[in-house]
């Protein structure tokens, strides 16, 4: 490039907003930050299943799943406030954000839980990460409450609400999600403290969980109060807005892998994250083959299907910093074999491409970090 065409796109660059840039910037680096745990995540994982309880390394490998996991949370609010957000409302099912909230805040915990979600729990209008900021800053308070550990319970359910109900919000239908924990309770000259900003009564608290779930959930249309009982323990209730479609995942169905032989071309730029999914499609069964950009995918792709051994899926990162991603590699794949078996793999859960994978030939997308149970899911919705 010329010295005055380099100058000319500096030019241009100087018109966008020096805070977009940093935005942007913040956002990759907390991105990259999600990936790496995903790989430790995923490490760990596997380190647990190929122990036993009684091994003397259990209990560090809990400890280190436990930290990583809330580090994934802070991510999680990281992301959300670097791209100072604006939400993103759509038709959305609450369960699986709840068994997965659960999953990444009390297991590992040494605290029990218990997820009791109606079977025609209904669909929500919301925003999913900060459905899930919600649920993940309750479940972490509930834990931290109980110190000497016991069991959390998730409730969720349909509620129809009148003009004469005790919530003071408008009349109509409502999902109505409650965590009840078993800890110390909160005084009663408290609870009307307990949203504010900045409150706090622990050592290292930032007092900032209930008021973001307060300010998302009166932004959702929705209420969200509590009861307590010192010594005994308290129940957070969230109602969020009910539309009139039922959520297809109330109802968890256990799922199996039929025939997990054959190969799968794991595409990610991340050496971490090709080792984690790796492992995790070795331990189901399958051979696997990486590629770290989707040049080198496609090339791979074609290769094994002229040699008759065409791979039985693709899993994709959406994006590759400097290099095809799956965005625009799965048009090349479409071509080359329009029954291409493709699972768009990605953080950025807000991507359109995310929400409507089928739309740009995917068969399913999978939302990183995730775990060997999701991912065996949305292997058996692909390949069965
Ligand atoms: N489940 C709970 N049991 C007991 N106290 C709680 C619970 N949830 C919240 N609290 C109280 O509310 C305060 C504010 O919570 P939060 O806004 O999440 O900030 P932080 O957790 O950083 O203290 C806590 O410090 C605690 O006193
Ligand atoms: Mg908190």
């Amino acid at each position: 490039m010329s010295d005055r065409k380099l100058e000319e796109s500096f030019t241009s660059l100087e018109g966008c907003m020096n805070e977009d840039i940093e935005k942007v910037m913040t956002t990759e680096v907390i991105h990259d930050f999600k990936n790496i745990l995903t790989g430790i995540l995923g490490n760990l994982a596997l380190a647990k299943d190929w122990s036993n309880e009684e091994d003397r390394a259990y209990p560090f490998i809990e400890a280190a799943e436990r930290v990583t996991k809330h580090a994934n949370q802070l991510a999680l609010q990281l992301l959300a406030s670097a791209r100072g957000d604006e939400q993103i409302l759509q038709d959305m099912g609450v369960s699986r954000v709840i068994r997965n909230s659960v999953e990444l805040m009390v297991s590992g915990s040494g605290c029990r839980n218990d997820v009791k979600i109606h079977p025609d729990l209904r669909m929500i209008v919301g925003d999913e990460t900060r459905v899930a900021q919600v649920l993940n800053n309750l479940l972490q308070n509930a834990v931290q409450a109980m110190p000497d550990k016991g069991t959390i319970t998730v409730r969720a359910s349909n509620v129809t609400v009148t003009n004469e109900s005790k919530f003071n919000i408008k009349p109509g239908n409502y999902v109505r999600i409650s965590i009840q924990d078993e800890g110390t309770g909160i005084p009663e000259e408290l609870l009307t403290k307990i949203f504010k900003m900045h409150f706090t009564t622990k050592k290292d608290g930032s007092g900032i969980g209930l008021a973001s779930c307060y300010y998302i959930i009166r932004n959702h249309h929705g209420t969200i109060h509590v009861e307590s009982d010192v010594g005994k323990g308290s129940i957070f209730t969230i109602l969020l807005p009910a539309i009139d479609k039922s959520d297809p995942e109330a109802v968890v169905q256990d799922v199996e892998l039929h025939t997990p032989t054959g190969s799968i071309l794991v595409m990610d730029d991340e050496r971490m994250v090709q080792q984690t999914i790796g492992d995790m499609l070795n331990h189901f069964g399958f051979h696997v083959d990486f590629a770290s950009d989707g040049k080198t995918a496609l090339e791979s792709y074609k290769r094994a299907k002229e040699r008759g051994n065409p791979y039985r899926a693709v899993i994709m990162d959406l994006t590759i910093p400097g290099g095809m991603g799956g965005m625009e590699a799965i048009k090349h794949l479409v071509s080359i074999d329009p029954s291409v078996k493709a699972i768009v793999s990605s953080g950025h859960t807000n991507d359109p491409v995310m929400q409507q994978c089928d739309m740009y030939g995917f068969s399913a997308s999978i939302r990183k970090p995730y775990n060997l149970l999701e991912l065996k899911k949305v292997l058996s919705d692909t390949m069965n």
